[in-house]
């Protein structure tokens, strides 16, 4: 593989075009092209939870074989790659981000065997596949981590984890003042093996996720053969957990940030005790330095395969600026942008992320992310019908203000093709495809998140965003498991969303996905270019995302008032089913993206 050379971002250039009218303008932020032609580039990769995607044992959790059974509709969907989260041996304190033995399948999945039928199954049909990688902690149940608490004080096995004596007399508080993202303190004190209370392990996440120490070359090496293990076996590339997380500033100094997963100050974005959020106050566990010789490492084993083998960070950084250092020539190829999923469903601080987005990365040659749904975030689709659409609560329950559903799936539909027509590689999460709202009254007594109860009940969690997916709207457990089992319930309105309702059946969200990428594809959108459209009539810039891809106009309409749509545009796609006005004209109305050919 050869890494890209980097680029200097593109002078916004203002040009009178005619697009729609002579007195439009555009502003090109991002010219077409750039880097090899790799994959990954301008691909259309689909997060697949192996826990509620599909359950081929009948044990009500998705597994391996599930998965395989289930291929030929991501097939049919038209993506180029799946993510798969965790499938190896843990405990699942969570969900599998705990991980007891990175070279082996969790039974409750399958077995490796399972895992070879899968990855040959996705590689017939032309799907990519990505694992995830967790090397910012293990489980505790891991064999170092048990060697870890049989071991002294200063020993081998204590230094590939990051354990300290405690502050205060007999050591008996915590050695510094560092929070759990999920909440609660982030050290827990040992038990020595003769008995008496000994010292404190750092964990970032649940107690039971002892982060490593990444000074330590043991650890370093260990996970340079984890990665060759899975290259080995074929894997097309490796999501990388936490990837801002793993080196701590020199001294663990006390920090009065409080690090949290979604809300307004994110994972490892940077709340304080002063109320300020964002760039310039991050927590000594975060976005450090050193996290990048790590990756120039990994680029190294990655380029010694064939293909394009690619590493995406899951890194919580901003300014974008900052978060474009992980995708530096030799480090990482990609990162998700979760700048673009925390934004507000506001037409402005939509095409502020945008232009931001594709000027950060193209400083250093890398594709652009975009995603707006995952198995950290409350589903788009119910966060857009929230009462500040776009807004990021921490899980939703049957006793929170409730998202307006039809409003929702309706905002979700037409940001998902904004999404889908911007140059770069886009992600979807499973389900979104069907148009998934969040389950936002699953019983309190079913979640798992370990986020409930750190919490101590204050914040639900990523449960509800993690429902097994509805196949057939009259089978037991809507089509995930053959026996009706499913390790959440799944709420009544599922049956509406069931992939058995909606194929074929023309305007359903189903269908507005499959086509969108299909005409993606053919307009090579994900390669293309963005310049920003103004001027076009009845088109405010505060409520209209308006932009030029290649040849096609991409409008978003989040005001309140239809628009019409120009007459010399050709329609390609929308969101919705657009009106026609008496005269004739195409309507664009509120919460809807089209898609028009433009120059012909
Ligand atoms: C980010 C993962 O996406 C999340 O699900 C997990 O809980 C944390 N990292 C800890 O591994």
């Amino acid at each position: 593989m050869t890494p890209s050379t980097p680029t200097s971002a593109p002078e916004a250039m203002t040009t009178a075009t005619p697009v729609g009218e002579p007195s439009t303008t555009t502003t090109l932020v991002h010219r077409p092209g750039g880097g090899a032609g790799e994959w990954w580039r301008d691909a259309v990769i689909y997060q697949i939870y192996p826990r509620s995607f599909a359950d081929g044992s009948g044990d009500g959790i998705g597994d391996l074989p599930g998965i395989t059974a289930r291929l030929g509709h991501l097939a049919r969907l038209g993506v180029d790659a799946v993510w798969l989260s965790p499938f190896y041996r843990s405990p699942q304190n969570d969900a599998g981000y705990d991980v007891a033995d990175y070279r082996d399948v969790d039974p409750l999945f399958g077995t490796l065997d399972d895992f070879d039928a899968m990855l040959e199954r996705a590689h017939r049909l032309r799907i990519r596949v990505i694992v995830d990688l967790v090397p910012n902690h293990t489980s505790s149940e891991h064999a170092w981590f048990r060697a870890a608490l049989a071991a002294a004080p200063g020993s081998p096995e204590r230094a590939r984890y990051v354990f300290r004596d405690g502050r205060g007399p007999g050591g008996e508080e915590p050695p510094n003042n560092w929070t759990s993202v999920f909440g609660g303190a982030a050290w827990t004190r040992v038990t020595e093996p003769d008995g008496t209370p000994g010292q404190w392990y750092l964990h970032l996440f649940d107690t039971t996720q002892p982060d490593l120490d990444w000074t330590n070359p043991e650890v370093r090496d260990e996970f340079e053969q984890v990665l060759r293990f899975w290259l080995d076996r074929g894997v097309d590339g490796f999501r990388v957990d936490v990837a801002h997380g793993m080196v701590k500033a020199e001294g663990l100094p006390d920090w009065s940030g409080t690090s949290a997963m979604i809300d307004g100050a994110h994972e490892g974005e940077l709340g304080s005790e002063d109320g300020s959020t964002g760039a310039g106050n991050r927590g000594p566990m975060w976005d450090q330095d050193g996290v990048h010789e790590i990756y120039r490492s990994w680029h190294r084993v990655l380029a010694e395969y064939d293909g394009d083998r690619c590493l995406v960070a899951e890194a919580w950084v901003e300014p974008l600026s900052r978060l474009a250092r992980y995708v530096r020539p030799d480090e990482m190829h990609q990162a998700f942008n979760f700048s673009f999923l925390t934004t507000l469903w506001r037409a402005d601080e939509l095409r502020t992320v945008v232009t931001e987005s594709l000027v950060a990365n193209d400083v250093v040659g890398a594709p652009t992310t975009w995603v707006l749904s995952n198995h950290d975030v409350v589903r788009h689709a119910s966060r857009l019908g929230l009462e500040v659409p776009g807004s990021k609560p921490n899980g939703i329950g049957a006793g929170d203000p409730q998202p307006d559903e039809e409003v929702g799936l309706r905002r979700a539909r037409a940001a998902s093709l904004m999404m889908l027509a911007l140059p770069g590689s886009a992600y979807l999460y499973q389900g979104e495809e069907l148009g998934l709202p969040e389950h936002t009254s699953l019983p309190d007594d079913e979640r798992q998140d370990p986020t409930w109860w750190r919490s101590e009940h204050t914040e639900r969690g990523r449960d509800g965003c993690r429902v097994p997916l509805p196949w057939e709207a009259q089978a037991p457990a809507y089509g995930f498991s053959p026996t009706g089992e499913s390790w959440l319930s799944q709420p009544e309105a599922f049956g509406r969303y069931a992939l058995d309702a909606q194929r074929g059946v023309a305007g359903s969200t189903y269908e507005v996905y499959r086509s969108a990428l299909r005409l993606r594809r053919e307009f090579r959108l994900g390669s293309g270019s963005l310049a920003w459209v103004d001027g076009l009539p009845n088109c405010a810039a505060d409520t209209v995302v308006a932009f030029v891809n290649r040849e096609i106009l991409v409008l978003t309409n989040i005001g309140a008032a239809a628009l019409r749509l120009p007459a010399d545009l050709e329609l390609v796609h929308a969101s919705q089913d657009l009106p026609v006005a008496d005269d004739g004209a195409v309507l664009v109305p509120t919460d809807t993206t089209v898609w028009a050919r433009v120059g012909r």
